[in-house]
């Protein structure tokens, strides 16, 4: 695999990235102290991707036309970095509300004026009530929470909830986090507590951006000698389209989730993340996803350290990227697409 054509595709990734980015932060009144276009920062005023009165598409061209392949590669991966010269912060992608804002991830922390948040009951019991505008009702809540913290400097914009993995498996020891093992109920439950993160009211914009994971086929920690980073499901694909993708669909196609996530296993012999059938045909082809695709953390790592799915990391960062990935959660992406040549690179296309 080349990596010429890998150049060529870092571009679009930068694309579905950005365009996401500066759609979801600029519906904020943010009071947050380091956002891009701070009109208080005399800098950006010159800049024509700050201009609001601009279409997007515009305002993205012109700022990957800015952006140098290194800066591009190092907005790949969960921990983007800042462009200082750009007046552009820093963004901390990974942010965990499954059943209220957490400080799991690394993007939101307790502290200060934000000493908690509402802790709404398991997924698994809340699902047990069958009430869709209850599902939706806790996710409005939620996302209040999110946008005070956000507003507050505490948080991120993006959320990697809710998990809507079917539970076939009572063994996996993560059935409380999903709403069960009912493809029907996974699925209502996925596009009503979405539709209550993202919030509705707002035409195009989002409150924040929800993100179902993981898929697919997961419902597995640690059995009989198989852990997560080595199981291989196999699904057939009736099975999948039945069961474990109802969910994912619904979030894509009904909730229009900003954001999927790709989990750590193999189905039958190709890691999710590096299936371009799962991926790029699937959730964007045939789901309509209009948002941006994520690695579970360390997914990309793990097909290449401990699947030993391709013989290099690079042929691992680029089968990711070939198949479909936007965002790597960890720094794999970022580390290995950046040792591929700089030339041929086609800015914003
Ligand atoms: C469903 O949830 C709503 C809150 O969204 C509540 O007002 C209503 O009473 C619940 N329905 C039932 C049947 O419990």
């Amino acid at each position: 695999m080349s990596c010429n054509n890998k150049s060529l595709l870092i571009g679009n990734k930068v694309v579905v990235i950005l365009v996401f980015f500066l759609c979801l932060v600029h519906s904020s009144e943010s009071l947050r102290p380091l956002f891009a276009c701070d009109p208080a920062n005399g800098l950006t005023r010159t800049l024509r991707f700050c201009r609001v009165n601009v279409p997007i598409h515009v305002r993205v061209q012109d700022l990957i036309g800015r952006l140098t392949l290194q800066e591009k590669i190092r907005n790949l991966v969960n921990n983007a970095a800042a462009v200082p010269r750009l007046g552009i912060g820093g963004y901390e992608w990974w942010s965990e509300a499954l059943h209220g804002v957490s400080d799991v991830g690394p993007g939101s922390k307790f502290g200060g004026a934000f000493p908690g948040a509402t802790s709404f009951p398991q997924v698994i019991t809340t699902a047990a009530s069958f009430n869709q505008s209850l599902w939706e009702e806790i996710g409005r809540v939620v996302s209040d929470e999110a946008r005070a913290m956000y507003n507050g400097g505490v948080a991120g914009l993006t959320y990697w909830s809710p998990n809507v993995n079917i539970l076939r498996d009572p063994r996996w020891g993560r059935g409380q986090e999903t709403p069960g093992e009912d493809p029907i109920v996974a699925a209502k439950y996925a596009a009503s507590y979405v539709r209550g993160l993202q919030g509705t009211a707002a035409g195009n914009r989002l409150k924040v951006a929800a993100c179902c994971k993981h898929y697919t086929a997961y419902d597995l920690d640690n059995w009989n000698g198989v852990d997560r980073f080595h199981f291989n499901a196999k699904v057939t694909q009736q099975d999948l389209e039945d069961t474990y993708n109802v969910p994912f669909k619904s979030c894509v196609y009904e909730g229009k989730v900003a954001s999927v996530m790709c989990s750590y296993n193999q189905v039958n012999g190709k890691p999710t993340c590096a299936d371009e059938n799962l991926l790029k045909n699937t959730i964007r082809g045939q789901w309509r996803l209009n948002g941006y695709i994520v690695s579970d953390c360390d997914s990309v790592d793990v097909f290449f350290n401990q699947q030993h799915y391709t013989s290099t990391p690079e042929e691992a960062a680029a089968a990711s990227i070939k198949a479909g990935l936007d965002l790597d959660c960890g720094p794999f992406l970022a580390i290995f697409t950046g040792r591929c040549g700089e030339e041929r690179i086609v800015n914003g296309e």
